[in-house]
Parts: C-alpha cells; sequence; structure tokens
C-alpha cells in the first residue's frame, strides 16, 4: 500500500470514529447506572491510551462495543461478565473499568501461559476476507497473572476482578455463576468449543457473547453447526453476526470495513425487534437510518426465540 492510499484510510477511519462510538455516547447508555456523557468520554480517552500502553491483541474500539452492550445491560439483570482469552490484559484493563461504573464481578479466564498445543484443525485457520492464514503454537500470546495484575492495578479497576488461571478444560468446569456478557478471544477452535460448552448455559437470556476470532473460517463455521450445537447444547445454532467478515470497525486493510470482532445474543426477544414486510419495491430511503429497538429490548418482552 503506497503513502497515500495509508494516509488516506487513516483519515477515513479517524472520521469514522465519531459513528462508531454514537451508541456508546447515546444519553440511554449507561443512563440506569447514571454513567454520564463526561464520564463516557473520560473512559473513552482512558481506553484509548490503555491500548497503546499495554501490548495488545484487540483494539479499544472493539472494547466500546462491548462497553456499550454492557452499559445497555438491564441493572435488574443479575449476572457477571466473563473473559477467556487474556493475553497482557489490555481487554481485561478496559473491561474492568465498565464492570466497576455497572457493579458487576469480571471474571478473567486464562492459562496464563499462552496457547496449548494446537490440534490439528488448530494449527493454521483460514482467513478468507483478508486473504491470511494464521498459525499458531504452543506458548504463543503468553502473559503471565502477575503482568496481567499489574497492568490491570495500574490502569483499570482490579476490585472487581477473579482471576482463574489454568486450561479453560480445568477452570470452567468448575464455573457456575450466571453471565449477562462473554468475551471469548481464544484463537483455537478446541478452546472456543469447551467455553461454549461450559459458559454458553450460563449466559442470560438477551445476554451477548463476543468472539474475536469471526473472521477465521473455522470459528465462523462451528456457530453454525447443527450437528455440534445439538450434541453438545441441545439447541439449534445461533449464528454469528460479523461471521467471515467481523464487524464493520476498520478499513485499514482491504476495500471495506472489517475486524476481528462478532457477537451472537442468546436466544433474543425477538418480539421487540421493528417488523419490516418485504413486499419489494423499497427505494433509497434515509428514514429508517438510526436505531431500532431500545437498550434491554433483547432481554426483556413477551417472548425469547426459544420460548
Ligand atoms: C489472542 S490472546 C488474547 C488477547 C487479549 N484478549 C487482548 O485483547 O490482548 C489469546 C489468549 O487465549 C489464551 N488461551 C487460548 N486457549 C486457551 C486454553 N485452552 N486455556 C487457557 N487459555 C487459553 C492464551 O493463553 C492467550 O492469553
Amino acid at each position: 500500500m503506497n503513502f497515500f492510499s495509508r494516509t488516506y484510510r487513516i483519515l477515513v477511519q479517524f472520521l469514522c470514529v465519531p459513528i462508531l462510538v454514537s451508541d456508546f455516547f447515546c444519553p440511554r447508555t449507561g443512563h440506569e447506572y447514571g454513567v454520564t456523557f463526561w464520564t463516557k468520554l473520560k473512559l473513552l480517552v482512558k481506553m484509548m491510551g490503555n491500548n497503546s500502553r499495554i501490548l495488545s491483541g484487540s483494539s479499544f474500539i472493539e472494547h466500546i462495543i462491548m462497553a456499550t452492550t454492557l452499559l445497555n445491560t438491564p441493572k435488574d439483570i443479575q449476572g457477571c461478565v466473563v473473559e477467556c482469552g487474556t493475553y497482557k490484559g489490555v481487554s481485561a484493563t478496559n473491561m474492568s473499568l465498565i464492570c466497576g461504573l455497572v457493579g458487576r464481578r469480571f471474571k478473567v479466564f486464562d492459562s496464563f501461559e499462552g496457547l496449548p498445543e494446537p490440534a490439528p484443525q488448530d494449527a493454521a485457520h483460514e482467513v478468507l476476507d483478508i486473504h491470511e492464514v494464521h498459525a499458531y503454537q504452543k506458548g504463543w500470546w503468553a502473559g503471565s497473572l502477575e503482568e496481567v495484575r499489574s497492568n490491570i492495578t495500574r490502569y483499570g479497576n482490579i476490585n472487581v476482578c477473579d482471576f482463574y488461571k489454568g486450561f479453560f478444560d480445568t477452570t470452567l468446569p468448575h464455573f457456575n455463576e450466571p453471565c449477562v456478557q462473554i468475551f471469548l478471544d481464544v484463537d483455537y477452535v478446541s478452546s472456543l468449543e469447551t467455553c461454549l460448552i461450559h459458559l454458553w448455559p450460563l449466559l442470560r437470556n438477551g445476554g451477548y457473547l463476543y468472539t474475536h476470532e469471526a473472521q477465521h473460517t473455522e470459528i465462523s463455521r462451528l456457530f453454525y453447526s447443527e450437528g455440534w450445537w445439538q450434541k453438545n447444547l441441545k439447541t439449534e445454532p445461533p449464528g454469528l453476526v460479523g461471521a467471515g467478515t467481523g464487524l464493520g470497525l476498520k478499513i485499514l486493510t482491504g476495500s471495506h470495513f472489517t475486524s476481528a470482532l462478532g457477537y451472537i445474543v442468546k436466544n433474543p426477544q425477538l418480539s421487540n425487534f421493528q417488523k419490516f414486510d418485504q413486499v419489494g419495491g423499497l427505494k433509497l430511503d434515509f428514514s429508517a437510518t438510526g436505531k431500532l429497538t431500545k437498550p434491554g429490548a433483547m432481554f426483556k418482552g413477551e417472548k425469547n426465540r426459544a420460548n
């Protein structure tokens, strides 16, 4: 990529930031928790700074997207927030700040010694959208518990955090607390499978589960696997918003907006969604821009998808 193309992309990315954070700054985001515009502004600056201070595998815009859904989770829905896959703790540092604001415990799961030995299916993943193959080896992405603790103590909120050290197949089977939001940044399909088997039943209806491997063919495929979901969780596959491309948050490479972040909502309240009759003959209509569904609507209402 030449200098002008690169500079142009950085400029476009910069100009898009107000749109990408518009839900975060919407007055009703965090209103129930008494979080004001100025608190959010200070938080955004702090989160952005944390991303430059701590070696990181995810971006602050991705953290802001997850912060927004957490600030919009109704206060009366009980549950903690979970992160699996922490590395040096940047996403954990930023999410601990939000958990402090909304009064929820933040549960951090990691080996704190990097990735386990990859199964053959995880030695390399196809990332078709950006024409990359991501390769993995045992011990990569290592961050020790001391490093993570120290980063969160300096830049986040250590008082809301609980740490669970060990490979997921040893720690998660003993975890049994209801969760309102989950962030899985675990690289491997095998790690994702363990996390889903143990955490999906604990996620409240309407809760968000984010993955940071939405662009990986192998990972997004799992969210659509009828056989896997029926066998392991006795439910329909939920699909994945952002499968193959991630949410459209960055335009620093390629010709369209992408990111590593995707999500699913557990049994969303479809009755609260806006209904559009697809009769055909639609014209370009800018009147329908903006958010259509109120915060918390995923949780509250008459019927879940599963009911
Ligand atoms: C890409 S890094 C996480 C990046 C981090 N979320 C960030 O924003 O910088 C992946 C992490 O997943 C952890 N991990 C992957 N599979 C694991 C498993 N089976 N058990 C425990 N930890 C695992 C690794 O130790 C590593 O810390």
